[in-house]
Protein backbone atom coordinates (compact mmCIF):
# COMPACT_ATOMS: atom_id res chain seq x y z
CA UNK A 1 0.00 0.00 0.00
CA UNK A 2 1.54 3.60 -0.57
CA UNK A 3 0.72 6.73 0.33
CA UNK A 4 -0.16 10.55 -1.46
CA UNK A 5 0.14 13.97 0.45
CA UNK A 6 -1.11 16.50 -1.30
CA UNK A 7 1.01 19.13 -0.67
CA UNK A 8 0.49 21.56 -3.80
CA UNK A 9 -2.54 24.25 -3.78
CA UNK A 10 -2.41 27.80 -3.95
CA UNK A 11 -3.04 28.65 -0.14
CA UNK A 12 -5.30 31.71 -1.08
CA UNK A 13 -7.08 31.44 2.52
CA UNK A 14 -3.74 31.67 4.57
CA UNK A 15 -2.53 34.78 2.43
CA UNK A 16 -0.20 36.57 3.54
CA UNK A 17 1.54 34.03 5.10
CA UNK A 18 1.09 32.16 2.00
CA UNK A 19 2.80 34.71 -0.13
CA UNK A 20 6.69 33.92 1.36
CA UNK A 21 6.03 30.29 2.68
CA UNK A 22 4.22 26.83 1.73
CA UNK A 23 1.11 26.60 3.95
CA UNK A 24 1.99 22.93 4.75
CA UNK A 25 4.70 23.62 6.47
CA UNK A 26 3.21 26.36 8.81
CA UNK A 27 3.62 25.01 12.32
CA UNK A 28 1.54 24.27 14.87
CA UNK A 29 2.66 23.46 17.89
CA UNK A 30 6.15 24.09 16.69
CA UNK A 31 6.14 21.16 14.16
CA UNK A 32 4.68 21.66 10.69
CA UNK A 33 1.44 20.72 9.73
CA UNK A 34 2.99 18.54 6.96
CA UNK A 35 4.97 16.23 9.34
CA UNK A 36 1.66 15.60 11.16
CA UNK A 37 0.53 13.74 7.69
CA UNK A 38 3.96 11.35 7.23
CA UNK A 39 3.63 10.49 10.99
CA UNK A 40 0.12 9.22 10.41
CA UNK A 41 1.44 7.13 7.32
CA UNK A 42 3.96 6.01 8.89
CA UNK A 43 2.65 4.63 12.14
CA UNK A 44 0.03 2.93 9.83
CA UNK A 45 2.66 1.13 8.47
CA UNK A 46 2.87 3.06 4.61
CA UNK A 47 6.42 3.54 4.10
CA UNK A 48 6.29 4.35 0.18
CA UNK A 49 5.35 8.16 0.18
CA UNK A 50 4.66 10.32 -2.66
CA UNK A 51 4.33 13.93 -1.74
CA UNK A 52 2.57 16.48 -4.58
CA UNK A 53 4.21 19.60 -5.33
CA UNK A 54 3.34 22.82 -7.08
CA UNK A 55 5.16 26.79 -6.54
CA UNK A 56 6.71 25.76 -2.71
CA UNK A 57 8.43 22.57 -4.10
CA UNK A 58 11.63 23.67 -2.95
CA UNK A 59 10.53 24.52 0.16
CA UNK A 60 9.32 21.39 1.12
CA UNK A 61 11.94 19.40 -0.11
CA UNK A 62 14.30 21.15 2.04
CA UNK A 63 12.13 20.52 5.14
CA UNK A 64 11.38 16.78 4.29
CA UNK A 65 14.49 15.38 2.68
CA UNK A 66 13.74 11.80 1.48
CA UNK A 67 11.61 10.63 4.35
CA UNK A 68 14.60 8.45 5.80
CA UNK A 69 14.67 10.56 9.41
CA UNK A 70 10.55 8.51 9.56
CA UNK A 71 12.13 5.37 7.88
CA UNK A 72 10.07 6.44 5.16
CA UNK A 73 11.03 6.47 1.19
CA UNK A 74 9.88 9.82 -0.39
CA UNK A 75 9.02 10.55 -4.08
CA UNK A 76 8.18 14.54 -5.10
CA UNK A 77 5.55 14.20 -8.01
CA UNK A 78 5.36 17.91 -9.82
CA UNK A 79 1.63 19.39 -10.56
CA UNK A 80 2.12 22.11 -12.39
CA UNK A 81 -0.89 24.10 -11.47
CA UNK A 82 -3.54 23.22 -8.51
CA UNK A 83 -6.07 21.70 -11.13
CA UNK A 84 -7.77 20.02 -8.62
CA UNK A 85 -6.94 16.48 -5.76
CA UNK A 86 -8.46 14.63 -8.60
CA UNK A 87 -5.91 15.98 -10.83
CA UNK A 88 -2.90 14.95 -8.37
CA UNK A 89 -4.30 11.58 -8.43
CA UNK A 90 -4.04 11.77 -11.98
CA UNK A 91 -0.27 13.07 -12.23
CA UNK A 92 0.37 10.62 -9.65
CA UNK A 93 -0.21 7.63 -11.72
CA UNK A 94 3.13 6.18 -12.96
CA UNK A 95 4.21 6.57 -9.32
CA UNK A 96 1.32 5.09 -7.36
CA UNK A 97 1.06 2.23 -9.97
CA UNK A 98 -1.91 0.79 -9.79
CA UNK A 99 -1.37 -0.20 -6.42
CA UNK A 100 -4.06 0.58 -3.28
CA UNK A 101 -3.63 4.04 -1.63
CA UNK A 102 -4.31 6.64 0.92
CA UNK A 103 -4.78 10.02 0.18
CA UNK A 104 -3.84 12.46 2.57
CA UNK A 105 -4.25 16.43 2.34
CA UNK A 106 -0.63 17.42 3.10
CA UNK A 107 -2.70 20.18 5.77
CA UNK A 108 -5.03 18.25 7.36
CA UNK A 109 -4.12 16.77 11.32
CA UNK A 110 -6.03 14.14 12.27
CA UNK A 111 -5.61 13.05 16.31
CA UNK A 112 -6.35 9.55 16.45
CA UNK A 113 -4.39 9.03 13.05
CA UNK A 114 -4.93 6.80 10.47
CA UNK A 115 -4.03 3.30 11.31
CA UNK A 116 -7.69 2.03 12.02
CA UNK A 117 -9.03 2.99 8.89
CA UNK A 118 -5.68 1.08 6.91
CA UNK A 119 -6.93 -1.91 8.51
CA UNK A 120 -10.66 -1.67 7.62
CA UNK A 121 -9.55 -1.30 4.20
CA UNK A 122 -7.38 -4.10 3.88
CA UNK A 123 -10.03 -6.13 5.54
CA UNK A 124 -12.94 -5.19 3.82
CA UNK A 125 -11.11 -4.28 0.80
CA UNK A 126 -13.85 -1.88 -0.74
CA UNK A 127 -12.67 0.23 -4.32
CA UNK A 128 -13.00 3.00 -1.91
CA UNK A 129 -12.99 4.38 1.71
CA UNK A 130 -13.25 7.97 2.39
CA UNK A 131 -13.52 9.24 5.96
CA UNK A 132 -16.47 11.15 7.57
CA UNK A 133 -16.95 13.43 10.91
CA UNK A 134 -20.08 14.89 11.73
CA UNK A 135 -20.31 18.73 11.88
CA UNK A 136 -22.61 21.90 13.04
CA UNK A 137 -22.24 23.49 9.77
CA UNK A 138 -22.34 20.86 6.79
CA UNK A 139 -23.08 23.49 4.02
CA UNK A 140 -19.74 24.40 4.32
CA UNK A 141 -18.41 21.43 3.48
CA UNK A 142 -18.46 18.12 0.73
CA UNK A 143 -21.17 15.95 2.58
CA UNK A 144 -22.13 12.40 2.28
CA UNK A 145 -25.46 10.42 2.18
CA UNK A 146 -25.35 7.00 3.56
CA UNK A 147 -27.80 3.97 2.98
CA UNK A 148 -26.88 0.64 4.47
CA UNK A 149 -23.29 1.64 5.24
CA UNK A 150 -22.52 2.49 1.92
CA UNK A 151 -21.59 5.43 0.18
CA UNK A 152 -24.36 6.36 -2.14
CA UNK A 153 -24.15 10.20 -3.02
CA UNK A 154 -21.41 13.28 -2.49
CA UNK A 155 -22.75 16.65 -2.86
CA UNK A 156 -19.96 19.43 -2.89
CA UNK A 157 -21.39 22.64 -0.11
CA UNK A 158 -24.66 21.83 -0.37
CA UNK A 159 -27.15 24.70 -0.07
CA UNK A 160 -29.99 21.88 2.04
CA UNK A 161 -27.62 19.08 3.31
CA UNK A 162 -29.09 15.90 3.67
CA UNK A 163 -26.84 14.96 6.57
CA UNK A 164 -24.24 15.89 8.94
CA UNK A 165 -21.49 14.04 7.42
CA UNK A 166 -18.33 15.72 6.60
CA UNK A 167 -15.70 14.45 4.82
CA UNK A 168 -12.91 14.68 5.73
CA UNK A 169 -9.26 14.93 4.05
CA UNK A 170 -8.27 11.30 3.65
CA UNK A 171 -9.18 8.96 1.45
CA UNK A 172 -8.24 5.08 0.39
CA UNK A 173 -8.60 3.86 -3.49
CA UNK A 174 -7.86 0.96 -5.14
CA UNK A 175 -7.05 1.24 -9.02
CA UNK A 176 -10.36 1.99 -9.77
CA UNK A 177 -9.88 5.55 -8.83
CA UNK A 178 -7.81 5.89 -12.30
CA UNK A 179 -10.57 5.08 -14.43
CA UNK A 180 -12.39 7.97 -12.41
CA UNK A 181 -10.12 10.55 -12.86
CA UNK A 182 -10.13 10.08 -16.29
CA UNK A 183 -13.35 9.87 -16.85
CA UNK A 184 -14.94 13.14 -15.05
CA UNK A 185 -14.80 17.03 -16.07
CA UNK A 186 -13.24 19.76 -14.26
CA UNK A 187 -15.77 21.37 -12.40
CA UNK A 188 -17.43 25.22 -12.40
CA UNK A 189 -13.88 26.37 -10.77
CA UNK A 190 -11.87 24.75 -13.30
CA UNK A 191 -10.41 22.02 -10.84
CA UNK A 192 -11.12 17.85 -11.59
CA UNK A 193 -12.77 17.37 -7.80
CA UNK A 194 -12.30 14.39 -6.06
CA UNK A 195 -16.05 14.01 -4.74
CA UNK A 196 -16.98 13.89 -8.69
CA UNK A 197 -14.53 11.33 -8.81
CA UNK A 198 -16.06 8.92 -5.94
CA UNK A 199 -18.94 10.11 -7.44
CA UNK A 200 -18.41 8.55 -10.73
CA UNK A 201 -17.19 5.31 -8.93
CA UNK A 202 -20.63 4.88 -6.24
CA UNK A 203 -22.46 5.79 -10.18
CA UNK A 204 -20.42 3.08 -12.16
CA UNK A 205 -21.67 0.71 -8.92
CA UNK A 206 -18.17 0.67 -6.77
CA UNK A 207 -18.10 -0.05 -3.68
CA UNK A 208 -17.58 3.10 -1.51
CA UNK A 209 -17.36 3.14 2.48
CA UNK A 210 -17.60 5.49 4.92
CA UNK A 211 -15.36 5.57 7.85
CA UNK A 212 -15.97 7.97 11.09
CA UNK A 213 -13.51 10.09 12.51
CA UNK A 214 -13.17 8.87 16.37
CA UNK A 215 -10.83 12.09 17.65
CA UNK A 216 -10.88 15.50 16.71
CA UNK A 217 -9.80 16.49 12.76
CA UNK A 218 -8.51 19.79 11.38
CA UNK A 219 -7.99 21.00 8.57
CA UNK A 220 -5.69 24.14 8.97
CA UNK A 221 -6.20 25.71 5.94
CA UNK A 222 -7.22 29.35 7.65
CA UNK A 223 -6.05 31.23 10.71
CA UNK A 224 -8.82 30.20 13.15
CA UNK A 225 -8.54 26.66 12.48
CA UNK A 226 -4.67 26.77 13.11
CA UNK A 227 -5.08 27.89 16.06
CA UNK A 228 -7.21 25.39 17.04
CA UNK A 229 -4.88 22.94 16.08
CA UNK A 230 -2.43 24.37 18.08
CA UNK A 231 -4.54 24.17 20.81
CA UNK A 232 -5.65 20.53 20.53
CA UNK A 233 -1.70 19.80 20.19
CA UNK A 234 -1.08 21.57 22.68
CA UNK A 235 -3.77 20.03 25.13
CA UNK A 236 -1.79 17.00 25.20
CA UNK A 237 1.92 18.20 25.47
CA UNK A 238 4.03 17.26 28.78
CA UNK A 239 6.42 19.56 30.93
CA UNK A 240 10.11 19.37 29.31
CA UNK A 241 12.01 22.28 30.83
CA UNK A 242 15.79 22.36 28.95
CA UNK A 243 16.04 26.08 28.56
CA UNK A 244 17.16 28.21 31.52
CA UNK A 245 14.56 30.37 33.78
CA UNK A 246 15.59 32.82 36.33
CA UNK A 247 14.27 32.84 39.98
CA UNK A 248 11.50 35.54 39.31
CA UNK A 249 10.36 33.53 36.98
CA UNK A 250 6.94 31.32 37.84
CA UNK A 251 6.11 28.27 35.31
CA UNK A 252 2.53 26.69 35.58
CA UNK A 253 1.24 23.79 34.17
CA UNK A 254 2.68 21.91 30.71
CA UNK A 255 5.48 23.77 29.55
CA UNK A 256 7.89 22.52 26.65
CA UNK A 257 10.97 25.45 26.43
CA UNK A 258 13.15 23.79 24.01
CA UNK A 259 17.75 24.10 23.97
CA UNK A 260 18.80 27.50 24.60
CA UNK A 261 15.94 29.49 25.77
CA UNK A 262 16.09 31.90 28.58
CA UNK A 263 13.39 33.13 30.62
CA UNK A 264 13.74 35.88 33.20
CA UNK A 265 11.16 37.68 35.21
CA UNK A 266 8.49 35.89 33.04
CA UNK A 267 5.28 34.39 33.98
CA UNK A 268 4.62 31.33 31.76
CA UNK A 269 1.70 29.41 32.10
CA UNK A 270 0.76 26.10 30.10
CA UNK A 271 0.70 24.74 28.07
CA UNK A 272 3.15 26.61 26.26
CA UNK A 273 5.73 25.68 23.64
CA UNK A 274 9.33 27.88 22.96
CA UNK A 275 11.55 26.60 20.46
CA UNK A 276 15.61 27.05 20.70
CA UNK A 277 16.96 29.96 21.69
CA UNK A 278 14.21 32.03 22.26
CA UNK A 279 14.24 34.51 25.17
CA UNK A 280 11.51 35.64 27.03
CA UNK A 281 12.13 39.27 28.91
CA UNK A 282 9.65 40.31 31.72
CA UNK A 283 6.56 39.07 30.33
CA UNK A 284 3.20 36.82 30.18
CA UNK A 285 3.24 33.72 28.22
CA UNK A 286 -0.68 32.14 28.55
CA UNK A 287 -2.08 28.88 27.54
CA UNK A 288 -2.03 27.55 24.42
CA UNK A 289 0.87 29.39 22.68
CA UNK A 290 3.95 28.28 20.28
CA UNK A 291 6.95 30.40 20.14
CA UNK A 292 8.95 29.18 17.24
CA UNK A 293 12.70 29.54 17.91
CA UNK A 294 15.51 32.89 18.02
CA UNK A 295 12.45 34.96 18.98
CA UNK A 296 13.07 37.71 21.67
CA UNK A 297 9.86 38.65 23.10
CA UNK A 298 10.52 41.51 25.95
CA UNK A 299 7.76 43.18 28.68
CA UNK A 300 4.70 41.49 26.41
CA UNK A 301 1.39 39.49 26.89
CA UNK A 302 0.55 36.83 24.75
CA UNK A 303 -1.58 33.88 24.75
CA UNK A 304 -3.61 32.00 22.43
CA UNK A 305 -1.26 32.44 19.18
CA UNK A 306 1.57 31.39 16.92
CA UNK A 307 4.52 33.25 16.66
CA UNK A 308 6.66 32.18 14.06
CA UNK A 309 10.89 32.34 13.59
CA UNK A 310 12.97 34.83 14.30
CA UNK A 311 10.55 37.59 15.21
CA UNK A 312 11.03 40.13 17.94
CA UNK A 313 8.56 41.52 19.83
CA UNK A 314 8.63 44.17 22.63
CA UNK A 315 6.65 46.39 24.85
CA UNK A 316 3.35 46.29 23.68
CA UNK A 317 1.02 47.45 26.20
CA UNK A 318 -2.29 45.31 25.34
CA UNK A 319 -2.22 41.60 25.64
CA UNK A 320 -1.95 39.92 22.09
CA UNK A 321 -4.42 37.20 21.49
CA UNK A 322 -5.40 34.84 19.01
CA UNK A 323 -2.92 35.45 16.55
CA UNK A 324 -0.39 34.53 14.10
CA UNK A 325 2.63 36.41 13.76
CA UNK A 326 4.83 35.63 11.19
CA UNK A 327 8.83 35.10 10.72
CA UNK A 328 11.14 37.92 11.23
CA UNK A 329 8.27 40.42 12.03
CA UNK A 330 9.08 42.84 14.82
CA UNK A 331 6.55 44.83 17.04
CA UNK A 332 8.36 47.62 19.08
CA UNK A 333 6.65 50.88 20.55
CA UNK A 334 7.73 54.20 18.91
CA UNK A 335 8.21 57.43 21.02
CA UNK A 336 5.01 58.50 23.75
CA UNK A 337 5.28 61.66 21.41
CA UNK A 338 3.29 62.18 18.77
CA UNK A 339 1.20 59.50 19.12
CA UNK A 340 1.26 57.91 16.01
CA UNK A 341 1.25 54.11 14.33
CA UNK A 342 3.86 53.07 12.43
CA UNK A 343 3.80 49.83 10.36
CA UNK A 344 5.10 48.19 7.63
CA UNK A 345 2.81 45.75 6.37
CA UNK A 346 2.74 42.89 4.15
CA UNK A 347 -0.12 43.02 1.53
CA UNK A 348 -3.15 41.21 3.00
CA UNK A 349 -2.58 41.38 6.26
CA UNK A 350 -4.73 42.06 8.99
CA UNK A 351 -4.17 44.29 12.71
CA UNK A 352 -6.70 44.73 14.80
CA UNK A 353 -6.48 47.48 17.01
CA UNK A 354 -8.12 48.43 20.48
P1 LIG B 1 -7.17 23.12 -0.55
O1 LIG B 1 -7.01 23.67 0.83
O2 LIG B 1 -8.50 22.67 -0.94
O3 LIG B 1 -6.68 24.18 -1.63
P2 LIG B 1 -5.52 25.28 -1.64
O4 LIG B 1 -4.25 24.76 -1.05
O5 LIG B 1 -5.40 25.74 -3.06
O6 LIG B 1 -5.99 26.42 -0.61
P3 LIG B 1 -6.93 27.71 -0.78
O7 LIG B 1 -8.32 27.18 -0.94
O8 LIG B 1 -6.74 28.45 0.54
O9 LIG B 1 -6.41 28.51 -1.94
O10 LIG B 1 -6.16 21.91 -0.73
C1 LIG B 1 -6.08 20.83 0.17
C2 LIG B 1 -4.67 20.26 0.14
O11 LIG B 1 -4.38 19.70 -1.14
C3 LIG B 1 -3.58 21.28 0.41
O12 LIG B 1 -2.53 20.64 1.15
C4 LIG B 1 -3.10 21.66 -0.96
C5 LIG B 1 -3.28 20.38 -1.75
N1 LIG B 1 -3.62 20.54 -3.18
C6 LIG B 1 -2.76 20.02 -4.16
O13 LIG B 1 -1.70 19.46 -3.84
N2 LIG B 1 -3.11 20.14 -5.48
C7 LIG B 1 -4.27 20.75 -5.89
O14 LIG B 1 -4.53 20.82 -7.09
C8 LIG B 1 -5.15 21.30 -4.86
C9 LIG B 1 -6.42 21.97 -5.25
C10 LIG B 1 -4.78 21.15 -3.54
Amino acid sequence: MKGLILSGGRGTRLRPLTYTQAKQLVPVANKPVLFYGIEALCEAGIKDIGIIVGDTRDEIRKAVGDGSRWGVMVTYIEQDAPLGLAHAVKVAADFLQREPFVMYLGDNILKSGITSLVGEFQRKKPNALILLTEVPNPEIFGVAELKEGRVIRLVEKPKNPRSNLALVGVYMFDEHIFEAVDAIKPSWRNELEITDAIQYLIDSGKNVIPHMVTGWWKDTGKLEDILEANNLILSGIRRDIRGRIDGATKITGEVILEKGVEVTGGIIRGPVIIGENTQIVDSYIGPFTSIQKNCRIVKTEIENSIVLEGSDIQDVGGRIDESLIGREVKIRRGPANPLVYRFMVGDKSEIGLK
